[in-house]
Formats: C-alpha cells, sequence, structure tokens
C-alpha cells in the first residue's frame, strides 16, 4: 500500500556531532539520507503548495483524496 508523507521543512537540521556539524535530511529527497545532500533546493520555491517529487520531477498535488 502507497502511503503519502508530507515534509514540510525544506532546510536541514543541523547537528553538533563532537566537533562537526552535521546536516540531516528534513525534507524527504536526500540520495544519502540520513544526511543531507543539498536537494532539498528544489523545494525553495514551493509556497502554500504541494508538490509530489519522483525520477522525472515534481508534479503540484491538488487534491489528496482520489475524485470519484
Ligand atoms: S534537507 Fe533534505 S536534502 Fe537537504
Amino acid at each position: 500500500m502507497a502511503r503519502l508523507v508530507l515534509h514540510e521543512r525544506n532546510v536541514p537540521y543541523a547537528i553538533k556531532v563532537g566537533d562537526q556539524e552535521v546536516h540531516i535530511c528534513a525534507c524527504g529527497l536526500s540520495g544519502n539520507k540520513p544526511y543531507c545532500d543539498g536537494t532539498h533546493k528544489k523545494t525553495l520555491d514551493e509556497k502554500d503548495q504541494t508538490f509530489i517529487y519522483d525520477k522525472e520531477g515534481r508534479t503540484k498535488l491538488t487534491s489528496f483524496y482520489p475524485k470519484n
């Protein structure tokens, strides 16, 4: 069963690990989870809109429920 998971944050969490700062992905798009790989930059123009991201790009989501 497919599940829709919403990620509202579009910048990583910065945490300290010892002397280093590590960036943890919060957008859900990183190809190197749990670490941020910069892919979140694709989401920075989102303004009160929801998109589905896949290999071909992104599609604006207009409804969470299929129309019957
Ligand atoms: S926060 Fe997800 S790739 Fe940067």
